[in-house]
């Protein structure tokens, strides 16, 4: 990185400024549900059904993660501050207050969440100090009545607030 103003503090405080949703990506791994939050979620491809989030190289989570079958995708409502804030908890029980649905395949899915994506890794590509992930799509859930959580400039937002 060069010049003053570009550093990892203020790219992080820049990319910020451009808001996403945020998803659950988990799995039971060993009869123990794993999972992380993450906002890098992006919708790829729909034939095939491809979509992708970038995880960070230091996670100590996503080595568990990466060599389940299946991993579950759960966009968060907007109730979800509070379980985005857990589900990237360095100590404890990242799921402790979510009721999650656990598939035959491995995947964990959030309950009261708006879409829930069946998927399993595609690709790999490294990039940076984050790893691209692409996952095709095997199943989707839709539930339409769930507002989507938003999070921008660190904070999470409502649509409509
Ligand atoms: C709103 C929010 C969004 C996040 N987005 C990502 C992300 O896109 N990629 C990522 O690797 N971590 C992301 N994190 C951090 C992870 O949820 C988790 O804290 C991180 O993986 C560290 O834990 P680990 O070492 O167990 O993986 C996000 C956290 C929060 C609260």
């Amino acid at each position: 990185m060069s010049g003053p103003k570009l550093n990892p503090t203020s790219l992080r405080e820049a990319f910020g400024y451009f808001p996403s949703g945020v998803i659950a990506i988990a799995a039971e791994v060993d009869g123990i549900r794993v999972g992380l939050a993450a906002s890098t979620f992006v919708p790829v491809s729909l034939d095939p059904p491809l979509v992708s989030f970038c995880v960070q190289n230091t996670s100590e989570t996503w080595p568990k993660l990466k060599d389940s079958p299946r991993l579950g995708i759960s966009v968060l409502g907007e109730l979800h501050d509070e379980a985005a804030r857990s589900l990237a908890a360095k100590t404890g029980d990242r799921f402790a207050g979510l009721k999650t649905v656990s598939t035959d395949s491995g995947a964990v899915f959030v309950r009261g969440t708006s879409v829930w994506l069946e998927s399993s890794i595609e690709q790999l590509i490294p990039a940076g100090d984050h790893t691209i992930v692409i996952l095709q799509v095997s199943d989707i859930t839709v539930h339409s009545d769930v507002p989507p959580i938003v999070f921008h400039r660190s904070a999470f937002r409502r649509l409509d607030a």
